[in-house]
């Protein structure tokens, strides 16, 4: 026993003198290292066991389909059969945990908690099990974006009966699994379930509504997320200890200039995309930009109130503070400068920011809407703290897409690379940043885009009814990395 505690506490010196011989960063022991996928992108069996439909089961299926390739995730990787082997992979790869997302229709077919499907709870139990046993541990999503079919025949997030259902899928969720789980997640990317699925209708169920029910969708999100904490604060958190965040997605906004306008347009695009759903979460409500300018701009328009919702007395003391750690997904940066054109009359919450976006040509392209900034990742993290205090931040999505079936990705182990570099320098600045997750553990089905983003650190062969995973060469920098805590 004391010859093993030695042996443990030589390795880590050794580690430690190794980096700094090797002039590399070391990040903390209590730092979590590890790699994210979603149900629908990963899990394929849409239909197996009780399995109910979704909203991207119905977009996927329909004619035409909205998807490039008419690609579907019925099968995706597999991993509703394969999850034994995606989890050797992780162990292999030397991480501390693995985040994934509960399908809402797996476990509830139809939405509603009164009819709960055991092969699906079955499911999740054997891939927690699996997860535990393999010493890895379990940061569970409980939202990433599957609504399940029947809520949004009844009109999906825009319609404020929602939050009720959330919170019962939340307590199905926290009373099934939360002895394994002590790491909740309720909503992923509240701005693509809302902005783009009911917004700019690019994402499942694919609704073009521009300003008006994407408004309402956020302030449903919101008050969901609410819930459930709240939820698990009163009635689960005593007995089993556990901690509930939600993910926030931003790009980092670099203003064009100098000048204070442009300074404060990035300023407000930052308001109009992260504080939107972090100020009513860390400050009660809305960002004072967007009450501005959406209000504005509705009176412009003709509209007798503004087209952002408020929040009541009531509901700010509910929603304030309602947090335990702040996830965040940082993947590219843009340029910001003030919009000089107030003529467009146009209804959407891009317009209603009034700014230009734009990025530098000589940023390198990974995928239509990402750059490779790394130096974007160290502004948003000192931007959060900045913003919102000494809030514990998870990273919790980084990462690049490749094309094609190459296994040499240079250019993503450099991407991981400098991006963690700034991450290590943010912990040297003293923010408050627990844990990194990469994105993704393997190829998968990328929504829209369909196969063509391959954002996997393993390769997965989409045409063999295998789904064979084949680690790329960014495979070992990575365990390198998670294994040594060294950049
Ligand atoms: C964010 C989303 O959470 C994830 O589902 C998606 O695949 C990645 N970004 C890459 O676009």
């Amino acid at each position: 026993m004391h010859f093993q505690r030695s042996l443990v506490v030589g390795l880590i010196v050794i580690l430690q003198i190794s980096c700094y011989e090797l002039n590399k960063k070391r990040f903390p022991d209590h730092f979590r290292i590890g790699l994210a996928t979603s149900a629908y992108q990963v899990e394929g069996g849409w239909n197996e066991d009780g399995k109910g439909e979704n909203i991207w089961d119905r977009s996927v299926h329909s004619i035409p389909s909205p998807i490039f390739n008419k690609e579907t995730g019925d099968i995706a990787c597999d991993s509703y059969h394969k999850y034994k082997e995606d989890i050797r992979l992780l162990k292999n790869m030397g991480v501390d945990h693995y985040r994934f997302s509960i399908s809402w229709s797996r476990i509830l077919p139809t939405g509603y908690a009164n009819q709960i499907n055991e092969a699906g709870v079955n499911y999740y139990k054997n891939l927690i099990k699996e997860i535990r046993a393999n010493g890895l541990e379990p940061l569970v999503t409980i939202y990433h974006w599957d609504l399940p079919q029947p809520l949004q025949d009844l009109g999906g997030w825009p319609n404020e009966y929602i939050v009720d259902l959330f919170e019962e899928y939340a307590r199905v969720a926290f009373t099934l699994f939360g002895d394994d789980v002590k790491q909740w997640i309720t909503i992923n990317e509240p701005k693509q379930v809302c902005q783009e699925a009911y917004g700019s209708g690019i994402k499942a169920p694919f609704i073009k509504s521009h300003g008006l029910a994407e408004y309402l969708c956020t302030h449903n999100v919101i008050k969901a997320h609410a819930k459930a904490w709240h939820l698990y604060d009163d009635e689960f958190r005593n007995k089993q200890k556990g901690r509930v965040g939600i993910v926030i997605d931003t790009f980092w906004m670099e203003p064009a200039s100098d000048s204070e306008a442009d300074i404060n347009a990035a300023e407000r695009q930052l308001q109009f995309i992260f504080g939107w759903y972090a100020n009513p979460i860390l400050r009660g409500d809305y960002p004072w930009q967007m009450k501005k300018f959406i209000g504005e701009r509705s009176a412009k328009q003709g509209f007798k109130t503004s087209r952002l919702p408020e929040f009541t007395k009531q509901e700010i003391d509910y929603i304030n503070g309602t947090i335990d750690f702040l996830g965040v997904n940082y993947y590219t940066t843009n340029m910001v400068s003030e919009k000089n054109d107030t003529v467009r009359n146009e209804v959407s919450w891009e317009a209603d920011a009034e700014t230009i976006r734009f990025v530098k040509p000589e940023w390198p392209f990974s995928t239509t809407w990402l750059r490779v900034v790394p130096w974007g990742i160290g502004k948003v993290m000192h931007w959060v703290k900045k913003t919102y205090g000494d809030i514990p931040i998870w990273i919790t999505e980084n990462g690049m897409a490749t094309y094609g079936e190459s296994l040499e990705d240079d250019n993503r182990i450099e991407y991981y690379q400098k991006h963690l570099s700034y991450v290590r320098d943010a912990l040297e600045d003293g923010i408050n940043i627990i844990g990194y997750t990469a994105w993704s553990l393997m190829d998968n089905f990328e929504w829209q885009v369909g196969y063509d983003d391959r954002f996997g650190f393993y390769h997965v062969d989409f045409k063999s009814p295998n789904r064979t995973r084949t680690p790329r060469k960014s495979v070992g920098f990575y365990r390198q990395f998670a294994t040594t805590r060294c950049i």
